[in-house]
């Protein structure tokens, strides 16, 4: 074979040994033509979920437990966390692969009001205006005036 040829294919081998890294693992010492990739463990805390040549895992999401939301699924080594929201609140931010990203507690109907859908863990309260000749102390649900 010409020696080009045989150098590059050598490099292009090189570069796919490269990207061989598994999923829960990163490059430790990037390799040499004459010494395979090593490959690390993510340590805790960070996670790796695709094929990779990189020397660093990704940190995993945390869930604003303090802002409506739980954890679904832990972070392991190879996922990242996957985040909820707790009852009384709703989805407010994007809903991806790690769950949902930003949550708000749903609305309270005001006064005169009553609550026409209930919020869910989708979507926030819908309220609706008492019709004449009802009322709502409670912004729950309406009631006739009696006469
Ligand atoms: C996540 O890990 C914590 C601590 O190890 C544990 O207490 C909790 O139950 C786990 N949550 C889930 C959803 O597996």
């Amino acid at each position: 074979m010409h020696l080009g040829r045989f150098l590059l294919t050598l490099s292009l081998f090189h570069d796919v040994i490269s990207l061989s890294n598994n999923i829960g693992t990163v490059v430790q010492r990037d390799c040499t033509a004459y010494s395979g990739t090593r490959c690390r463990s993510c340590d805790l805390g960070t996670f790796m979920n695709q094929l990779n040549g990189l020397s660093n895992c990704f940190p995993c999401t945390t869930c604003d437990t303090g802002h409506g939301l739980f954890v679904k699924r832990n972070c392991t080594a190879k996922t990242d966390t996957v985040c909820d929201v707790l009852n009384g609140y709703y989805c407010k931010g994007l809903i991806d692969s790690n769950g949902c990203s930003l949550a708000e507690k749903h609305s309270q109907c005001e006064a005169g009001q009553k609550i026409k859908e209930s919020g869910t863990s989708r979507s926030d309260t819908v309220c609706e205006d008492c019709q004449p000749g009802f009322f709502s102390k409670d912004g729950v649900k309406c009631t006739a005036w009696k006469t």
